[in-house]
């Protein structure tokens, strides 16, 4: 029987931002060592991923840059694919959807879907920002959220509490360009009716059948998986437009739809097909042998994606024909940093580039751990102790120190050649058979997406030889009876190649160091079941130390660093209380109302504001240095909280006779503080 066939994607993540731990042990770790399992166990794999360079996270990440979108995908294109390398996270492509054969690929996928009538086009109020000239959809506004009431929702989405929103769907909805509530304009829109298809998803998500054909093993399915899609479909799907007032993306290809771009939900899953496309041009292969026929899909994605993996890019797979459906979608869970969520408007993460620009030989120390405390079933937690203690414990004391016993007293005893043994005792054969049991085990629990507990079983063949050892002590025996010390030696070297072979999926640069150690050629996964892995006259070479201890200058320091920042962050967004001052003093300032009733531009003068204010008492010239952020026609009328008793100034030769309070946030944004609704010029403010 042939090897199945896979094609294996992992998310693509938004070309707007570094790498931090979370991703990584979330998606882009579990997806580089199930494809290594399966590439060792014979199977024809394509490894997929890219960046995702359209959508708001992107336009919006170039506004705060202060760059063009195309400026921040190159950039960032540039740093997740060195990031990617330099951890030795191997796809066989990092692909972009900004590349003219994803466009295509992704415009005939709407226009055939568009042909064939299985989009609606609706008309419909949506929200807009007049101050921007923009609809706002996704990410371009904000409000509480109807689920759980957390207060910066998105458009599309609540980042606490997992739910797909629709920008109607938020509370007290405001632009995140002006920060303003929203107007509503009319607008058209391609809507993908997902309604219409509840009735299939059921059974192929729950059961795995489709069209009464068994598709994939639902047990295999994680239970959040499940349970959030059939959550989705009972409270019944609602269609979903596909396309967007923007100008940053795939355009649709239709007469009459200027200005719109293809959702970005909808272009990005079809970068795994464009990705495939071209990586099957520069690898001489044949794209559809991996989403048409017998390829086994799956996807590894975080918990945030599942919606748009298991139920919106099947349908639109589904609608198209000829295409595959997921076999699996592994998603996890998210990872904590040091009892906090991982952000990184408030930097409170750990950046893979700057990890591996601090620690670059420690590659595998890092993979260790995180894939130790993988969150697969639950949100779990990165600290830095307990990466120290898993190095420290798990890596230097049992596997290193493992190796590096049994390779030193073989080079001690034997000059480096491997022993031949003698008799097995009951101890010998138990730990050889353990170590042929192996190979299955770990199988059973990687193809079922288990790889926490995989990497576990296979770090308790290394505990096992290394407690071995230490029971049987070849270094007291060596004086006393030399032949039993070859038959030890000889069983701690096959457990040793055994390692190299089990470990190779999970730590690779390892595996790898431990062949060369035992002058083996190839990884064979299959080859620990045989007898005599490692054949006795061999001759290996010498050892070095696999792992260095983690100190405790390193832990404090990162944790200084984090804590650092993340005080650094908050002091620039919350300018500090000043001090206190008695009520006399505050009384004395005559703080009030005041309407705008005429404002221009001071000559020669870019900042500045002559405004004729209605105080109440009086109507009086105020110089304001807001011309940077407002038009003089623009506040005409406006109510505003004005400092009534400052002394008069003399600015620009205009005397100012007042002061008008503005709000500034940390990016020197200022705003009117102003009131509720229309109220008497005079009023005071106390
Ligand atoms: N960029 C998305 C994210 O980071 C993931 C896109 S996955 C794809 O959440 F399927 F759309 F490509
Ligand atoms: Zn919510």
């Amino acid at each position: 029987m042939t090897k199945a066939r896979y094609t294996v994607t992992a998310a693509l993540p938004y070309s707007n931002g570094p790498l931090h731990l979370g991703h990584v042990a979330g998606v882009y770790l579990p997806a580089d060592i199930f494809v290594r399992f399966l590439r060792l166990k014979g199977h024809d794999v394509a490894f997929i991923c890219g960046s995702d360079e359209h959508g708001a996270a992107i336009t919006l990440r170039a506004k705060k840059e202060g760059i063009t979108p195309q400026e921040i995908v190159d950039k960032y294109h540039r740093v997740l694919a060195n990031s990617f390398k330099n951890f030795n996270i191997k796809f066989d492509i990092f692909h972009r959807t900004s590349s003219e054969l994803h466009k295509k690929t992704a415009q005939e996928f709407f226009t055939k879907l568009n042909a064939e009538g299985k989009f609606t086009q609706l008309k419909s109020e949506q929200f807009y920002d007049e101050e921007y000239d923009q609809f706002l959809a996704d990410r371009y506004i904000t409000g509480e959220c109807p689920n759980c009431h957390y207060a910066s929702a998105y458009g599309d989405q609540c980042e606490k509490c997992g739910s797909s929103l629709s920008p109607s769907d938020l509370i007290n909805p405001v632009s995140t360009l002006s920060g303003k509530p929203p107007k509503m304009r009319d607008t058209s829109h391609w809507y993908l009716p997902m309604e219409k298809h509840e009735d299939w998803l059921r059974p192929w998500i729950k059961e795995g059948v489709l069209d009464g054909e068994q598709q994939h093993d639902p047990k295999k399915w994680r239970n959040q998986v499940v349970g959030q899609c059939m959550s989705w479909i009972d409270g019944g799907l609602k269609p979903r437009a596909m396309t967007r007032d923007l100008d940053w993306g795939v355009t649709v290809p239709i007469d009459g739809a200027d200005g719109k771009v293809l959702y970005v939900w909808l272009d990005a899953p079809i970068g795994y097909i464009s990705a495939t496309k071209q990586w099957a041009l520069d690898n001489n292969k044949n794209w559809e042998d991996y989403w048409k026929g017998d390829s086994k899909l799956v996807h590894f994605i975080g918990k945030d994606n599942i919606v748009f993996h298991a139920i919106i890019f099947p349908i639109i797979l589904k609608e198209h024909g000829g295409f595959i459906l997921p076999d699996n979608v592994p998603a996890s869970e998210f990872l904590n940093l040091e009892g906090d969520k991982f952000s990184t408007s408030r930097n409170w993460a750990v950046w893979l580039h700057e990890y591996l620009e601090r620690y670059p030989t420690k590659i595998d120390e890092l993979k260790y751990t995180l894939t130790a405390i993988a969150p697969e079933s639950k949100d779990s937690e990165f600290t830095w102790i307990e990466y120290q203690n898993r190095v420290n414990n798990e890596l230097a004391d049992v596997l290193g120190n493992f190796v590096n016993r049994a390779l030193v007293l073989t080079h001690k005893y034997y000059e480096g050649i491997i022993p031949e043994h003698g008799a097995f005792t009951t101890e010998d054969l138990l730990v050889l058979d353990t170590m042929k049991a192996c190979p299955a085990k770990i199988e059973r629990l990687l193809y079922d997406y288990k790889i926490r507990e995989a990497q576990s079983e296979a770090m308790n063949l290394a505990r096992l030889g290394n407690k071995y050892l230490a029971d049987m002590e070849p270094w007291k025996l060596q004086k006393t009876d030399p032949d039993r010390v070859k038959t030890i030696m000889y069983v701690a070297l096959q457990i040793t190649g055994g390692l190299s072979v089990l470990l190779e999926p999970f730590l690779p640069d390892t595996a790898q160091k431990l062949r060369r150690f035992l002058a083996m050629n190839g990884c064979d996964w299959e080859s620990l079941t045989i007898d005599a892995l490692i054949k006795p006259g061999t001759q290996i070479n010498s050892p070095t130390i696999l792992f260095e201890k983690i100190d405790d200058d390193m832990v404090q320091y990162e944790q200084a660093l984090l804590f650092a920042t993340k005080e650094s962050t908050e002091a620039q967004t919350v300018v500090p209380q000043k001090d206190l001052v008695e009520f006399d003093d505050f009384t004395k300032m005559d703080i009030r109302i005041g309407t705008i009733l005429h404002a221009e531009k001071v000559k020669k003068a870019d900042k500045l504001l002559q405004l004729t204010v209605d105080t109440g008492v009086d109507q009086r010239t105020i110089i304001s240095g807001i011309a940077e952020h407002y038009g003089p026609e623009e506040i005409i009328g406006k109510q505003v909280t004005v400092l009534l008793n400052l002394a008069p100034r003399k600015i620009r030769g205009v005397e100012s006779q007042g002061m008008i309070l503005m709000a500034e946030n940390s990016e020197g944004k200022l705003c009117f503080v102003s009131p509720e609704s229309a109220i008497e010029p005079g009023s005071t403010v106390r």
